[in-house]
């Protein structure tokens, strides 16, 4: 099949490179030229396990291509994939659309042929109706169908997540796009994954409502860690108590700090704002977006108690910097929140992260990018492991320690207590 995607992010990315893997003629589409020159030359503009090689691969052998011409690639393909940025609204808390609806009408002036338009962005329930509307002003009567196409991708993970998906969500009510969707993810259904046809205001829906779920999981499990910091339990029995009931599902349990990414945050306050626009109270989602947000500060808490108050001059190393690991995205990173309140405390910050620098930092007084792991522990008072990336999962902390011991806050609780406390650190964690 001939496909259009239109936005070269992540999700545009991501999904048009693997649909061509899966023999299918992508049109990558992006009105930044110098991306697309940039991709031409199999440059990535994200850091992705594995994408480089799919891209490169599927670009020479001719079924990927990039383009910054919207409307030829549109009239030369037969299913259009919207997959633009959704941010935050400045200065609100709902979806800012515009970037959708530009696209949209966009593609209404190239369709020559029936053609299905899809949103992959995650946009708010109704944005696939005005996008409808926005089609049909061209005279385009029959020769399009809107769908909703919501994607599960997880940054780090988003080839396998692609390729073995749990569910593929198709919201339309029409019978031809059906069928020709369906037959598209042939190769994925055929390997188990779910075909789910439902409307498209509910596939709309069905977006936000699992990431608002998984956020809640998160940061029901953070404030459980609390109380398990003040009465001796460790939070992972408790995970893994609870996980075991398949009716709750071990994953997303894992306490740490705050959620972040490009997802989370963003979309928990886009759905209570649309639950807002139709007079609903979404109670429980709005009480998560307020305790992640406190989430920094009670970690921060922790760090002073460790420091004993007396933070300034202290020397203070932070063990990845991104919001998760396999990722170089920073976007919401709780690091963002902490590590400037530190270095107006006084702290003198250095950072590693296996995805090198980071410019967010490069105005706050006081904090250094080390390129190594050696180099960033050297006289540390503190290490705070904040990101799970592997590089940091077997590290023997006695050998980078030259005369005072420095202490360990591991965010992630990627190592047992009782070991590092026997190598003669002191080592805090998480809910433990
Ligand atoms: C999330 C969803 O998991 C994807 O299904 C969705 O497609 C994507 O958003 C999106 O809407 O595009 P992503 O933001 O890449 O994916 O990352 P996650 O792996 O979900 O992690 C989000 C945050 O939760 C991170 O800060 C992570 O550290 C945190 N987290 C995750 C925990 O603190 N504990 C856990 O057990 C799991």
């Amino acid at each position: 099949m001939k496909l259009c995607m239109i936005g070269t992010g992540y999700v545009g990315l991501v999904s048009g490179v693997c649909f061509s893997d899966l023999g299918n003629e992508v049109i990558c589409v992006d009105k930044d030229e110098e991306k697309i020159k940039l991709l031409k030359k199999g440059v990535i503009p994200i850091y992705e396990p594995g994408l480089s090689e799919l891209v490169i691969k599927n670009y020479k052998n001719k079924r990927l291509s990039f383009s910054s011409d919207l409307r030829t690639s549109v009239n030369k393909s037969d299913i259009i994939f919207i997959c633009v940025g959704t941010p935050t609204i400045k200065g609100g808390s709902s979806a800012d659309l515009s970037q959708i609806y530009k696209v949209a009408k966009e593609v209404s002036t190239s369709i020559n042929k029936f053609k299905i338009i899809i949103t992959k962005s995650t946009v708010p329930v109704t944005t696939g109706d005005e996008i409808e509307k926005i089609l049909s002003k061209k005279n385009n009567k029959n020769k399009f169908a809107v769908v909703s196409n919501p994607e599960f991708l997880r940054e780090g993970e988003a080839i396998r997540d692609f390729t073995y998906p749990d569910r593929i969500i198709i919201g339309s009510n029409e019978k031809k796009s059906n069928r020709i969707l369906k037959n598209l993810y042939s190769p994925l259904i055929s390997k188990g994954a779910l075909y789910v046809n439902t409307s498209r205001r509910a596939a709309e829906l069905i977006k936000y409502a699992s990431n608002a779920f998984l956020a809640t999981k998160i940061t029901f499990i953070n404030e459980l860690a609390n109380l398990c910091e003040k009465t001796a339990i460790n939070i992972e029995d408790i995970s893994i108590g609870m996980g075991l009931d398949k009716r709750i599902g071990s994953r997303f349990l894992r306490a740490g700090p705050a959620y972040g990414g490009s997802c989370f945050p963003k979309d928990t306050k886009a759905i209570i704002s649309t639950a807002d626009k139709f007079k609903t109270n979404l109670s429980v989602i709005k009480s998560v977006v307020k305790s992640n947000e406190k989430r920094s500060n009670i970690l921060l808490e922790r760090v002073y108690k460790i420091l004993k108050k007396k933070i300034k001059n202290k020397k203070i190393t932070f063990l990845g910097v991104t919001f998760k690991a396999n990722t170089d995205d920073m976007r919401d990173s709780s690091s963002l929140q902490m590590i400037p309140i530190l270095s107006k405390k006084g702290a003198k910050i250095k950072y590693f992260d296996p995805t090198g620098y980071k410019k967010e930092f490069k105005n706050i007084k006081n904090v250094s990018y080390e390129n190594s792991i050696k180099k960033s522990l050297q006289g540390s008072d503190l290490v705070i492991i904040h990101t799970e990336w592997n590089d940091f999962k077997s590290l023997n902390f006695k050998k980078f320690v030259k005369g005072k011991k420095f202490i360990i806050f591991d965010l992630r609780n990627i190592y047992s207590s009782s070991k590092i406390k026997t190598q003669g650190f002191k080592y805090f964690s998480i809910g433990r």
